[in-house]
C-alpha cells in the first residue's frame, strides 16, 4: 500500500446497523455487501458474530460472496467471543478479527472495574488469542478520545507486541475537537515502539457533528484507515459519513491521499442503505440528499445555469447523480424559469418571459415547489400563444 492510500473501512453493517429499529435481514445485508464490495471498500465489517445466531449467519454468508474486500467481524476482548468471530469468517478470502476493550479511565473504572495494567494484559492476550486465528487482527482501543495520550501508547505497544496489524482509535462519544483528535494520532505516531507494523485507523462518532471532520484531521497526522458508514448512520447520531470523507480526499488533491472508491456509485448505495434500513436520509446531506444539487435562489440559478461551477463544487455526475436541479419557487428568478421552460418545450422570447413570469409569481406564491405540469397550466394562464 502506497502511504497515500487511505483504506476505507466500511461499518454500515456493524456500527452502522446499531440504529434503533434498523435491523436488516442476512439476504438484505447479502446484497448491500455485494455493493460494497464493487464500490471499492477495502474492509467490511460483517457484524459481531458472538452477538446473536443471525449475526454469525448474515457474517458467514458475507464472508462467501464477498470477492475483494477483507471481511471483518467484531469481538470484545472476551475468548469465546474470539473463536465465534474465527468460525464465522472461514469462508472469508481475507479474513480480519477486530478486537478490543475499554482503554479510558471512565471505562477501566466502571465497565471493567479493573485497573491500567490489567487492561493491557488482557488486550494483548485477546490479540495473541486472535492472531492464533488469523493474521490480520485489528485492535479496537473503545474511548481512546478520552484516554490519555500516554497510557493509549502503551496499550498500542502492547497490542503491535501482540501481533496487532492495525490500531483502531475510537473517538467512541464523539468528544474530541478535531485539532485534538489529529494531536492524538500524531503523539501515537511519534510515540508508540513499533508504530510502523502497524496501521492506524479513525473511528469518529458524530455527537458533536465532528466526525468528518476528525477522521480528516486523522488522515492528515498520519492515520491510513477510516472507519465510516454510508450516510454516516450509526449508534445515537452515527458514523463518519463514507461519501463526505471520500469526496473530501478527492475535492482537494494537493492533500495527495487517495481511495480506491468508485465514487460514481456513492448516489446509489445510499438510497440502497436508505430504503433497506427504511431511514431517510435528510434532504440537506451533504453528497448524497436530495437537496445536495438542487438550486432554488434566483440568484444561485442564474449562477448555476451560466456555469455550474458558481456554486457546486462537486460534478454530480461524480457521485451518481444524474445532473443539478433547478427547483422553481417563488425565490427564482427569470432565468430559471426560462431553463425549465425550454426544458418542457417552450422557448420564450425576452417579452413573453415578462409576461409568464409575473404569472408564475403568483402561481408560486401559492405552492411550495412549481413542478413541470405547473409550467403548462402557467404558460396558458398567461395567454401568450393565441
Ligand atoms: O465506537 C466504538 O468505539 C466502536 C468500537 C466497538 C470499535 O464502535
Ligand atoms: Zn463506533
Amino acid at each position: 500500500m502506497s502511504n497515500t492510500q487511505i483504506q476505507i473501512f466500511d461499518t454500515t453493517l456493524r456500527d452502522g446497523e446499531q440504529v434503533p429499529g434498523c435491523k436488516l435481514n442476512t439476504p438484505q445485508k447479502i446484497i448491500i455487501s455485494k455493493q460494497l464490495d464493487l464500490l471499492g471498500v477495502d474492509v467490511i465489517e460483517a457484524g459481531f458474530p458472538v452477538s446473536s445466531p443471525g449475526d454469525f449467519k448474515s457474517v458467514e454468508e458475507i464472508s462467501k460472496i464477498v470477492k475483494n474486500a477483507t471481511v471483518c467481524g467484531l469481538t470484545r476482548s472476551v475468548e469465546n467471543d474470539i473463536k465465534v468471530a474465527a468460525e464465522a469468517l472461514k469462508y472469508a478470502k481475507k479474513p480480519r478479527i477486530h478486537t478490543g476493550i475499554g482503554t479510558s479511565d471512565s471505562h477501566i473504572v466502571h465497565k471493567f472495574k479493573s485497573n491500567k495494567d490489567a487492561i493491557i494484559e488482557r488486550a494483548a492476550r485477546a490479540v495473541s488469542y486472535a492472531k492464533s486465528f488469523v493474521d490480520d487482527v485489528e485492535f479496537y482501543a473503545e474511548d481512546a478520545g478520552r484516554t490519555d495520550n500516554e497510557y493509549l501508547a502503551r496499550v498500542c505497544e502492547a497490542v503491535i507486541k501482540a501481533g496487532a496489524t492495525v490500531l483502531n482509535i475510537p473517538d467512541t462519544t464523539g468528544y474530541c475537537l478535531p485539532h485534538e483528535y489529529g494531536a492524538k494520532i500524531k503523539y501515537l505516531k511519534e510515540n508508540v515502539k513499533g508504530i510502523d507494523k502497524a496501521i492506524i485507523s479513525c473511528h469518529c462518532h458524530n455527537d458533536l457533528g465532528l466526525a468528518t471532520a476528525n477522521s480528516i484531521e486523522g488522515i492528515i497526522n498520519g492515520a491510513r484507515q477510516i472507519e465510516c458508514t454510508i450516510n454516516g448512520i450509526g449508534e445515537r447520531a452515527g458514523n463518519t459519513a463514507l461519501e463526505e470523507v471520500v469526496m473530501i480526499m478527492k475535492q482537494h488533491p494537493y492533500l495527495n491521499l487517495d481511495t480506491n472508491i468508485n465514487t460514481q456509485m456513492l448516489y446509489g448505495i445510499s438510497q440502497l442503505v436508505s430504503e433497506s434500513m427504511g431511514i431517510y436520509t435528510q434532504p440537506n446531506k451533504a453528497i448524497v440528499g436530495a437537496n445536495a444539487f438542487a438550486h432554488s435562489s434566483g440568484i444561485h440559478q442564474d449562477g448555476v445555469i451560466k456555469n455550474r461551477e458558481t456554486y457546486e463544487i462537486i460534478d454530480p455526475k461524480d457521485v451518481g447523480v444524474t445532473e443539478s436541479a433547478i427547483v422553481l419557487t417563488a425565490r427564482s428568478g427569470r432565468a430559471a424559469l426560462a431553463y425549465r421552460a425550454k426544458n418542457v418545450g417552450y422557448e420564450l422570447t425576452k417579452l413573453e418571459l415578462d409576461i409568464v413570469y409575473a404569472e408564475f409569481l403568483n402561481f408560486a406564491d401559492t405552492k411550495k415547489e412549481v413542478i413541470d405540469s405547473d409550467i403548462h397550466e402557467i404558460i396558458e394562464i398567461s395567454k401568450i400563444y393565441k
